[in-house]
């Protein structure tokens, strides 16, 4: 038993996979398709809402470092997920990597913890764009009731002159100072998010029809929030004011992470966020026309188009607005807003290419995880429901209805807060495992011929562990906790489930 858990599967075994499937996935994406797929999973709510607040509470103008500093961390795992991609062009990502290297235990830990990364993301994601979409119909006199745009149980309180708010403790105490007792305000408790879900589902119906519909209209949410951005830099350098941006590092304010140097570790670790999603364009590689050229060129493609896009938004951000202005959930309004009334047409301009860049994140994070089902259902880890490709179609049809199902109702009911960081410690995991197998397989299998190579190894590799491992560690408890909560879920479910029924075991039996 201990044996067989950790037996690998050969390398062969996975091409004769990749290249024997006649009734299997449709190979469409070109080069360009994987790289739109990367920046359509990378440019989300980081850059749209979590650069402010990163930047007014801890680094100042210099987020514009951490950006640097987080891409440098991405950049080392980007190249591991490419050696890996063009080696073993199958959809299972991280899974199937591990799988190779690592074995069969491994590889279940991790692609059960993809599910932290890809269907979590999904639903933070799609609260962020109900966020976004409310507040656009709110611009045209459109209103949703308040109890039907926030998670079930969620406290709100109708304050004079501003509106519903959400019922912090924070909240509460600044109205009992100022004298307001909380019973003479109207009050209501929030039962779904329902744009929320609305989004999830829209998006699961579009991915079931096909990869080629969800690839082009990923495209076109690509081309409108790159173009809406690129706007967005080239109209504000003019309105930037150097003085927004001395001191470039605001002095550390007396504890760790709160402006200084640390304030710009502790923002790069928060818009980590932002980067997640150029591993996402791995899942997607038996659907490539031609994996082993062309996902390098996707992985690193989106990683290293999307980094400058976020310097150069973070560096006109922090040049046009104060830095301690920018703790909103709409930092790039607020810069438009900042430029005066000459600029107003792009006002909602803004708001459309933030519903583009987060409706394509989550459209890639839903377009990911049923490929990661996919090929555990394939190797017998799950049951094969989950392999089913429909037959017109030709989509993974049934795990993409149980991932849309499954996001929408986490979309619709929970407060998401929580969600970010643990999507956060789950990527982290899963790119640490990928630099490490990247070291056990050139050790276990150094001929294989790889058609991209990750520079100067180990080096690379290690670095890159070390700097996932490192991040992690700066995540607080609770998050480690549920973290060991989910794994130890996943454990059960393996034992029962995984080790009667894999292929790979049943096969070794047989022999
Ligand atoms: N990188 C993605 C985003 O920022 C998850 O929304």
């Amino acid at each position: 038993m201990a044996k067989g858990i950790f037996r690998t599967k050969s390398i062969q075994d996975l091409m004769e996979e990749a290249s024997n499937q006649k009734h299997g996935l449709r190979k469409s994406l070109s080069a360009l398709n994987l790289t739109t797929l990367g920046i359509g999973a990378i440019i989300g709510a980081g850059i749209f809402v979590l650069t402010g607040q990163a930047a007014a509470q801890y680094a100042g103008p210099a987020i514009v470092l951490s950006f640097v500093v987080s891409a440098i961390a991405c950049i080392l795992a980007g190249f591991c997920y490419a050696e890996f991609a063009s080696l073993i062009p199958i959809s299972g990502s991280a899974y199937t990597y591990s799988y190779a290297t690592l074995g069969e235990f491994f590889a279940w830990i991790i692609g059960w913890d993809l599910i932290l990364e890809y269907l979590f993301a999904a639903s933070t994601v799609s609260v962020g764009w109900s966020g976004y979409m409310v507040s656009f119909l709110k611009d045209y006199n459109i209103m949703i009731p308040v109890e039907y745009t926030n998670s079930l149980g969620t406290k709100l309180i109708n304050l004079p002159g501003e509106g519903w708010k959400i019922l912090t403790g924070e909240l509460s105490n600044t109205l009992s100072a100022k004298g307001i007792a909380l019973s003479s305000l109207p009050q209501t408790t929030a039962i779904c998010n329902l744009p929320a879900m609305f989004i999830v589902a829209l998006l699961t119906v579009l991915l079931v029809i096909g990869i080629k519909e969800s690839a082009s209209f990923n495209n076109i949410m690509v081309i409108v929030k790159v173009a809406i951005i690129l706007i967005f830099i080239v109209a504000g350098f003019s309105f930037v004011n150097k003085i927004n941006w001395h001191p470039f590092i605001p002095e550390n304010k007396g504890s760790f992470g709160e402006f200084g140097f640390t304030g710009i570790l502790r923002a790069a670790s928060v818009i980590f966020f932002a980067y997640i999603g150029f591993d996402a364009v791995s899942t997607a590689a038996q659907e490539a026309k031609n994996p082993q050229r062309d996902m390098p060129k996707g992985i690193l493609g989106s990683l290293g188009i999307s980094t400058v896009l976020y310097i150069l938004v973070a560096l006109v951000l922090t040049g046009i607005v104060s830095y301690s202005e920018l703790n909103v959930p709409d930092p790039v309004a607020v810069g438009v807003n900042k430029m005066g009334d000459t600029m107003f047409w792009l006002r909602p301009i803004i708001k459309i290419a933030a519903l583009a860049g987060l409706s394509s994140v989550i459209l890639v994070m839903m377009l990911g995880q049923p490929r990661i089902f996919f090929s555990m259902a394939k190797d017998g880890l799950l049951p094969s429901v989950f392999a089913k490709v429909h037959p017109r179609f030709r989509t993974p049809y049934v795990s993409t209805i149980v991932t849309g199902i499954v996001a929408m109702i986490l979309a619709g009911i929970l407060p998401l807060a929580v969600l970010g960081e643990l999507v956060s410690i789950g990527t982290l995991f899963a790119f640490a495992i990928v630099c490490i197998s990247v070291l056990v397989l050139r050790r276990t299998r150094p001929d294989l011929p790889r058609p991209f190579k990750t520079p100067w190894v180990p080096f690379v590799p290690a670095l890159g562990a070390l700097v996932c491992i490192i991040q992690m560690a700066a995540l607080p408890v609770e998050t480690w906790l549920r973290l060991l909560v989910w794994l130890v879920i996943g454990l059960v479910i393996y034992f029962l489930y995984g080790t009667r029924h894999s292929k790979q075991r049943i096969a070794e039996k047989t022999r």
